[in-house]
């Protein structure tokens, strides 16, 4: 063990504003919990940072005083618990915390049980990205649901972060002609490397335009990650018949006016949406574990072996910046998966 210490970031207050501040979290520090029965032990050594977080702390689900939510990669340091060994890797999550327990009366979050990982697969800190959840999600919100056919057109925004840049990798494999929607120079080039077929910026005051001609024959399938003003701009493109799947509003989540973003999403687009007869599928990836986590992390780790799927990770170092790491994720100042290596990383 490397360290008798545990560090965190709890949440301080129920945030009040619309984007995170630090004075929302508090650094704390604690003696390492000791694993009880049917228990382990584990030290964090990636954690993920994602959206959902936010709405739980800003919608009171995550309490005042707890250790901020997060799934994370672990090593095992101590277990009473016969499947799991000193030294394996783990997926679980600790939050944002350097070590947690996992086990019997610990809280297992939603559809996040604890698993081993195989390094051998891959690199490990793909669990929390492309062989994690927000793999997962672009498989189901864009095959499962919104099942793109060869020469069809995909619109996928924010599409060079985790969801997006591997919703644009699975609708190219599917033969689909792709057209991704990004913020910075640097995220539209690294579309154009990955064989996007058009990258439009919504940076660029004339998006609208730039969209309509980038998709001369309108939209099949939207991959919804953003909503807004990108959303105003996919609309008029929808053709008859189009689906959707509707992951996320992430240029919403800092709003303050107490309305449901999807709501008002749906609202928006009702009318285009019974015009052109379009489907609309709400996508909670927690609903697709039982039935597609095994077929999808077969699929995807043959992808990544053959080089067909690639991935980019904005990795951060050290637990200390999570808040910082956390809001640049949350406005665009992220490039590709964000998560954090945390503890002594320099050995790992
Ligand atoms: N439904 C589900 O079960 C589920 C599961 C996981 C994730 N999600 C959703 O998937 C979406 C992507 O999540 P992620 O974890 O992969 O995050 P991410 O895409 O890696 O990071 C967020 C990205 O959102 C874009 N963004 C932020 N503010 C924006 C704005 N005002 N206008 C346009 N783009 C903006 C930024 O990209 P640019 O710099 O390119 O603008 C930023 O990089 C989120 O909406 C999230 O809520 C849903």
């Amino acid at each position: 063990m490397t360290n008798e210490i545990n560090a965190q970031w709890r949440l301080a207050a129920t945030p009040k504003g619309g984007l995170p501040v630090a004075e929302d979290f508090r650094w704390t520090t604690e003696e390492l919990p000791e694993p009880g029965q049917k228990q382990m032990l584990t030290e964090t050594l990636y954690l993920s940072l994602d959206p959902y977080q936010w709405g739980r702390r800003r919608s009171g689900v995550e309490l005042p005083g707890e250790v901020c939510h997060g799934r994370t990669v672990s090593r095992v340091v101590k277990s009473r618990i016969p499947d799991f060994s000193e030294g394996d890797i783990v997926f679980n999550t600790n939050g944002w915390q350097q070590y947690g327990l996992s086990g019997e009366g610990v809280g297992i979050f939603g559809y996040m049980h604890p698993r081993k990982l195989d390094p051998a697969l891959a690199p490990v800190s793909t669990a929390i990205g492309v062989l994690g959840m927000l793999g997962l999600t672009a498989y189901s919100g864009l095959i499962v649901q919104c099942q793109p056919k060869p020469g069809e057109t995909v619109v996928v925004s924010a599409a060079s972060g985790g969801v997006g840049q591997v919703a644009v990798q699975l609708a190219r494999l599917a033969g689909c002609r792709v057209v991704g929607i990004a913020g910075a120079q640097h995220k539209v080039d690294y579309l154009e490397s990955l064989g996007v077929d058009c990258v439009v910026s919504h940076l660029d005051p004339q998006l609208p335009e730039k969209l309509s001609a980038a998709c001369p024959d309108g939209c099949d399938v939207y991959f919804e990650n953003v909503g807004g003003p990108v959303f105003d701009a996919v609309l008029p493109l929808l053709n008859k018949n189009a689906r959707i799947t509707l992951c996320g509003v992430i240029s919403q989540y800092g709003n303050t006016d107490g309305q449901d973003p999807r709501a008002v999403w749906q609202s928006t687009g009702q009318a285009v949406f019974q015009r052109q007869q379009v489907t609309v599928h709400d996508l909670f990836v927690g609903n697709f574990v039982d039935q597609y986590q095994d077929i999808f992390l077969q699929e995807m780790a043959g992808y990544i072996r053959s080089g067909q799927v690639k991935y980019k990770e904005d990795l951060r170092l050290g637990l200390e910046c999570a808040p910082q790491a956390f809001y640049d994720m949350l406005t665009g100042d992220n490039f590709g998966k964000t998560l954090l290596a945390v503890g002594d990383y320099s050995v790992r």
